[in-house]
């Protein structure tokens, strides 16, 4: 019994570990700081695998993702696509 409930306890734990993103990311820009709302994009779009590959995990978001991942997706499902609407001065 004591063996089941710490096995449950590291599982909590590890799951924790695993699903764990927060809300929102900022990230300051030169042409104007982006907010990119996690939760929001997760809870509209359903599906991880939109955005990650396999298990979900750290997505390095540099200009590339930005245009290529973020916009184009904005384009094909009527997103944001000006400029200031994900740059805000
Ligand atoms: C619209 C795209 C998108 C969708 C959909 C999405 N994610 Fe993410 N996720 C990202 C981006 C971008 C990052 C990287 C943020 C950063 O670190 O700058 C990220 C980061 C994460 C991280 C790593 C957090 C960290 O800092 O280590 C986890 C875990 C994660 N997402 C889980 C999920 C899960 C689970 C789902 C589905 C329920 C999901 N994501 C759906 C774009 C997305
Ligand atoms: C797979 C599709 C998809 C990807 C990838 C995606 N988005 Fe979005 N995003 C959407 C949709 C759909 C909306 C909402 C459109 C609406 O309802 O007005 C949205 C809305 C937004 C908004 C408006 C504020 C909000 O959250 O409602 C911002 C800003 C935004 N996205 C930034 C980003 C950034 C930055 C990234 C990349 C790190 C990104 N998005 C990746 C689909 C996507
Ligand atoms: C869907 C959201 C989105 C739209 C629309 C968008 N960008 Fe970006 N842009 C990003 C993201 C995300 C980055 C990468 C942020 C980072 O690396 O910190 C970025 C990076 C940049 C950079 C690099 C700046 C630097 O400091 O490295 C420039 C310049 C830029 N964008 C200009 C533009 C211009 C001009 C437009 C309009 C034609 C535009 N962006 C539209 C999301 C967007």
């Amino acid at each position: 019994m004591k063996k089941l409930v710490i096995m449950m306890m590291l599982l909590a734990f590890v799951g924790v570990n695993v699903a764990f993103a927060a809300d929102s990311y900022t990230y300051e820009n030169s042409k104007g700081n982006i907010t990119f709302n996690h939760k929001a994009h997760q809870e509209r779009l359903g599906d991880c695998a939109k955005c990650h590959e396999g298990e979900p995990a750290k997505i390095e978001v540099d200009k590339d993702f930005g245009h290529n991942t973020c916009k184009a997706c904005h384009k094909e499902m009527n997103g944001p696509t000006k400029c200031n609407d994900c740059h805000k001065k």
